[in-house]
């Protein structure tokens, strides 16, 4: 059975992006593979966070992974900072990172620009990355399109490592969805849609009210066109309603267009409100139910301890191919 490995950043209430972008994958995966699913909350600190919200975003979006189908029975969930092995590794892999490969990294260039501090973290962010995926011999990892460089960079990483000390690590595949792999902000389409956005109205987040979502998506950015049609270059607004309507109800996007043909925006923007809202709203109640259980709290000891387990050997491994500490 093929290994999964997964992770996504506490830094604020999960967007709609997030969810069709990567978890919806991630609970059809768990069928047929091995899934380790991952709170990356040491990523989450290469940028400025404050503790007491940092704390709540933690249990918040290991709720939202179990309130949207992650079974504990099949996957791992568990938060990265309870398993040691990820920054230990993510130090030895550091080692084997240049400079000029990081800064090339257009996620870092993004959040780097025009900040006055900018953390060494921040800069160093993929090779922690690198290691999460291959402590676990990850054979996929199911991604949104923004990480892909951060991907290829990880093969590279354990490529280099293979080749310079012991292969030992397995070279992972990416996965990227064919619809929905990146999410537009509503309010300038042509910008992904993102978590931070200093701008509520440009993302829905997977916790919004069902009112809430309806306006933000009926105050959406779209043209003065009034045709529903998916033309990414001309009408940008449109194509990524389109493509949220399309992930949300598993209907092609041709389809789509063709149920609204003659019908103006104010239809569709309804159609799209439904289709996120019928989708959102199951899991929003699970959510709250999960939020304030003690399951929550058993469930991440135990996915600690189980991908615990599995990384110690894998560090171990790394730790003699590269002669760190004494022969045993
Ligand atoms: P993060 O936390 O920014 O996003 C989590 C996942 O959601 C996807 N995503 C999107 N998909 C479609 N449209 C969007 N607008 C959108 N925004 C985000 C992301 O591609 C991602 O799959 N570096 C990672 C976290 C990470 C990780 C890992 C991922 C750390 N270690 C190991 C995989 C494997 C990140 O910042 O994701």
């Amino acid at each position: 059975m093929n290994t999964i490995f997964s992770g996504i950043q506490p830094s604020g209430t999960l967007t709609l992006g997030n969810y069709l972008g990567a978890i919806q994958h991630f609970v059809k995966l768990q069928e047929d593979h091995n899934c380790y699913f991952c709170v990356v909350d040491e990523h989450a600190i290469t940028v400025p966070q404050d503790r007491l919200k940092l704390r709540e975003n933690i249990k918040s979006l290991a709720a939202l992974y179990l309130a949207s189908g992650i079974d504990p029975n099949k996957s791992t969930l568990f938060i990265q900072s309870e398993v040691a092995a990820h920054t230990q590794l993510g130090w030895m892999l550091q080692s084997l990172s240049y400079m000029g490969e990081l800064e090339r990294m257009t996620q870092f260039k993004d959040k780097s620009e025009g900040k006055e501090a900018v953390s060494s973290a921040l800069f160093t962010y993929p090779s922690l990355m690198a290691a999460d995926i291959l402590l676990y011999k990850t054979d996929i990892v199911p991604v949104g399109e923004d990480q892909k460089q951060h991907l290829e960079l990880t093969r590279d990483l354990a490529q280099r490592f293979n080749n310079k000390f012991n292969d030992i690590f397995t070279i992972p595949e990416v996965s990227i969805p064919k619809v929905g792999a990146r999410i537009m902000s509503l309010q300038e389409p042509t910008k992904k849609m993102s978590k931070s956005d200093e701008n509520e109205k440009a993302f829905i987040s997977m916790l919004d009210t069902p009112k809430k979502i309806e306006k933000k998506i009926k105050s959406a950015v779209t043209d003065s066109e009034g045709v529903v049609k998916y033309d990414k270059e001309n009408k940008p607004g449109v194509s990524n309603l389109l493509t949220i309507y399309a992930s949300c109800t598993g209907e092609s996007v041709e389809a789509i267009e063709e149920k609204y043909a003659g019908k103006g925006y104010g239809d569709f923007k309804q159609g799209v409100a439904d289709a996120v809202i019928h989708v959102l709203q199951p899991i929003q109640e699970r959510y709250n139910e999960l939020i304030e259980s003690e399951l929550l709290d058993e469930i991440l000891d135990q996915g600690a301890e189980k991908a615990s387990f599995t990384a110690n050997k894998m560090l171990a491994k790394a730790k003699k191919a590269m002669g760190l500490g004494r022969v045993k």
